[in-house]
């Protein structure tokens, strides 16, 4: 399994045909490594509707009939604008062809009326990866933790829109991944943090590994 990150929290997995694009923002963001139209997902998943997550979403889906897996209400949306989509919902599982999906909390805005942000534990390739969307840090990050062996999990340390990177360390204590990267940080002023301090300070606390990643880098699992 290989995961690509697209900057800032785009994300690419990765393994034999499957083909899953995690919270497109591409051709607006400097930061991007590649266009939209370079990509040929047959999944996106989008963990909430703010444009840094899903500017590129309906788009990328269009061109090449991938299917959005998103909350009901986002899919809804999609769905209107020409999107084939699969609508799901916090705490929902759901086996695909590539594996299974969990939906998980997050505390931020779902950028719909009537909607929830959320995150998603993906299982690719015999891992679990969990992709935090944006969020505040939560007490059940713990209970994700048991439910879930997660291999590798990509968590927002920026703040102001997301949990600050000091609770991002919080979270890996409880989230016990084997493997974490921080994304969603650095790409505006009001999110500005340092990967390495995160690195150091988690890797002081815990037995986790840190990988900091640029744009365009990958790591294999
Ligand atoms: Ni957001
Ligand atoms: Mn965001």
């Amino acid at each position: 399994m290989k995961a690509t990150f697209l900057g800032h929290a785009s994300w690419l997995l990765e393994e034999g045909e499957a083909r899953l694009l995690i919270d497109p923002w591409l051709d607006g963001n400097p930061q991007a490594p590649v266009k939209a139209a370079d990509l040929h997902p047959n999944y996106i998943l989008v963990t909430h509707g703010h444009g840094d997550h899903d500017a590129d979403a309906v788009a990328i889906a269009r061109a090449n009939d991938a299917l959005i897996i998103t909350t009901n209400e986002l899919a809804n949306k999609y769905a209107e604008e020409g999107a084939r989509t699969h609508g799901m919902h916090i705490g929902g599982t759901f086996d695909f062809d590539f594996g299974p999906v969990r939906v998980t909390p997050a505390f931020h805005g779902s950028g719909v009326a009537g909607g929830h942000a959320a995150g998603f534990i993906v299982g690719l390739g015999g891992k679990k990866v969990y992709h935090a969307g944006d969020t505040s840090l939560f007490g059940d990050m713990e209970l994700l933790g048991r439910l879930e062996s997660i291999d590798l999990a990509f968590l927002p340390i920026g703040g102001n829109f997301t949990m600050p990177l000091g609770d991002a360390v919080l979270a890996v204590e409880m989230l016990r991944p084997k493997q974490v990267v921080p994304m969603h940080y650095n790409t505006f002023p009001v999110i500005q943090a340092d990967p390495e301090e995160f690195r150091r300070r988690v890797e002081q606390r815990t037995d986790t590994r840190v990988s900091v990643l640029k744009p365009g880098e990958s790591l294999e699992l």
